[in-house]
């Protein structure tokens, strides 16, 4: 079949379409043809070499496609339309996962696997699941947020963002929402209240003081940039959920503030997540309700993956892109 790999880690020029085996599915595992598979920041991290995986690598962690072979405990059958997302972390094997997702055909354990409702598209079931997880183990497992309780979301309609505003929004939850000036409409469709220019940190701190109460959880993907108005206006014994940094050493500008309102900072990675295949099956509930929809900004042919990872970086779009093989 056909797969991109990397054999050296380097600029998206080092991705080459290579023919690599088809591997035979364990007991817990099946084998998908990929239809779709999603397109990530942390893809593009990893082909530099920030986790020093070994390598040769089939880069991707998420997919949707149908299914194609199956191991005699995996509980699907072939035809099955699947989707889901391979924690990339442990492809050197110490949690069994062996092949990310760029590929015509890939073999995946079920725990990281959901079905997929015949009306929700391959493209968009490619889209969700690590945004999706990400989105839900910031908001509810580490945030903690409750039904009709207030959230800070930065980068709203970015691939994480914009699954997280739909996810607040579905509880019931006030959502405060940040993003490019240009994009502020776009944020409200998702279902922001209230809707926020990234980079202007005293009108943020206004629409906050503004709220009957302030944020309990703050999700922040650029630590970096925002950790002092995260602290300054996120609720006394609230969380800051960090998955990523944008400065090499994020630091916590006013420890003192910080400390004087219990504030948690929780970084965390979506691929600790314990039980990624029931938060997908949760994702998938709200997919097919309508409640969550994932925008698919741009389609990339397999050998079009060094394009898809040049514009994942440097390019701006709402939502997520996807490699269709
Ligand atoms: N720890 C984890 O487990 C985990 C999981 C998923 C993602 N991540 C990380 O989280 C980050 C976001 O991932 P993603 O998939 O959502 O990326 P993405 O789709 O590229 O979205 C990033 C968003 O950030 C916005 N942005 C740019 N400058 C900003 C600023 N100063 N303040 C706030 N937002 C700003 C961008 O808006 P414009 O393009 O409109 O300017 C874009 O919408 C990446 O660094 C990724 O590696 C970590």
């Amino acid at each position: 079949m056909r797969a991109i790999r990397y054999h050296e880690f380097g600029g998206p020029e080092v991705l080459s379409l290579d023919s690599v085996p088809t591997l035979d599915p364990a007991a817990d595992e099946v084998r998908v043809q990929v239809v779709a598979a999603g397109v990530n920041p942390c893809d593009a991290l990893r082909r530099e070499g920030l986790w020093g995986d070994r390598l040769p690598l089939i880069p991707g962690s998420d997919l949707a496609g149908v299914v194609t072979a199956v191991g005699s405990e995996s509980g699907y059958e072939v035809g099955d339309r699947v989707f889901g997302t391979v924690p990339m972390l442990n492809v050197s094997g110490s949690r069994g996962d062996r092949q990310g997702t760029y590929a015509e055909e890939v073999v995946v354990r079920t725990d990281r696997l959901a079905s997929l409702d015949d009306g929700i598209s391959f493209a968009q079931g490619a889209a969700v699941g690590l945004v999706g997880c990400t989105a839900w183990r910031g908001l509810v497992e580490f945030g903690g947020l409750q039904p009709g309780g207030t959230c800070l979301i930065h980068g709203g309609t970015g691939g994480v963002g914009h699954v997280a505003v739909q996810l607040a929004a579905a509880m019931g939850a006030t959502v405060v929402a940040t993003a490019h000036p240009d994009r502020l409409d776009d944020l409200v469709a998702f279902g922001a209240d209230h809707a926020l220019d990234y980079a202007d940190a005293d009108a943020l701190v206004a629409a906050v003081d503004a709220l009957a109460h302030p944020p309990e959880v703050v999700f922040d993907h650029m630590f970096g940039a925002h950790a002092g108005v995260d602290i300054e206006v996120v609720a006394p014994g609230g969380s800051v959920v960090v998955i990523g940094g944008n400065h090499d050493q994020p630091r916590i500008p006013d420890l003192t503030a910080a400390i004087g309102k219990d504030v948690t900072i929780q970084p965390f990675d979506v691929f600790n997540l314990a039980h990624i295949d029931r938060v997908l099956h949760h994702l998938s509930t709200l997919l097919a309700s309508g409640a969550l929809t994932v925008e698919v900004a741009r389609r990339y042919a397999l050998d079009e993956a060094a394009a898809a990872h040049r514009a994942v970086v440097d390019e701006r779009f709402v939502g997520k892109l996807v490699i269709e093989p």
